[in-house]
């Protein structure tokens, strides 16, 4: 496959998070089948603007009854490190009062938005709250966070591709893949 110039080495093919995806929503929907849920529909909610393509590969292998919503939530703010003071730029339209939520995001590096996120559900009457990333960053964890349900465990890299971004672009790029940061200094798009 032809490599972005920004990526020294691809992490995973669409192909393989396809399959792993796959894999992973059968967990998921095994689980909730033993769950008592309002209206026995799940709220699948997206972390916007990364968990797009990992959210559409989700649903449309997820077989189980459920409601989508998304929010828009920043911390990095374009660059490579995370602010730790995450903000919502865009709310979610659906009431959440005694919901369960299954909150969809692209990675998890030092927690602080999954934290703060689940936290606003709780504080807004959610009964469960859920997460289900497509990767984890566990050395990247500045908080007591770990998602319920994950994809890809990797090392503490910057990646980009498949919804992850560098200064807001190459989240189209097919795949994952480790970010060349010594090129990013003299960068010019
Ligand atoms: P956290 O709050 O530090 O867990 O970061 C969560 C958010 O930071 C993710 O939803 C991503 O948008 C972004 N992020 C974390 N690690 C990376 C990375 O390696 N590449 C691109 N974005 C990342
Ligand atoms: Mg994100």
């Amino acid at each position: 496959m032809q490599k972005h110039p920004l990526v020294k080495q691809i992490l995973f093919s669409r192909e393989e998070i396809k399959t792993r995806t796959a894999e992973v929503a059968k967990e998921i929907e095994d689980f909730y089948k033993t769950q008592d849920l309002k209206d026995n529909t799940l709220l699948l909610v997206g972390l916007l603007k990364g968990c797009i393509p990992f959210y559409a590969e989700f649903m449309t292998n997820f077989n189980f009854e459920c409601d989508t919503d998304f929010m828009v939530v920043s911390s990095y703010r374009g660059g490579t490190k995370t602010s730790g003071d995450p903000k919502i730029m865009l709310d979610v339209n659906t009431s959440l009062k005694d919901r369960d939520i299954l909150i969809v995001e692209d990675i998890i590096d030092s927690g602080y938005t999954l934290e703060y996120v689940k936290n606003y559900f709780l504080n807004r009457g959610a009964k469960t709250v859920r997460v289900l990333t497509l990767l984890d960053k566990p050395e990247g964890r500045q908080v007591v966070i770990t998602p319920d349900w994950s994809c890809f465990t990797i090392a503490n890299e910057f990646v980009i591709g498949f919804g992850l971004d560098y200064q807001e672009r190459l989240r189209n790029l097919p795949y994952v893949g480790i970010c060349d940061t010594s090129k990013l200094k003299d960068w010019k798009w």
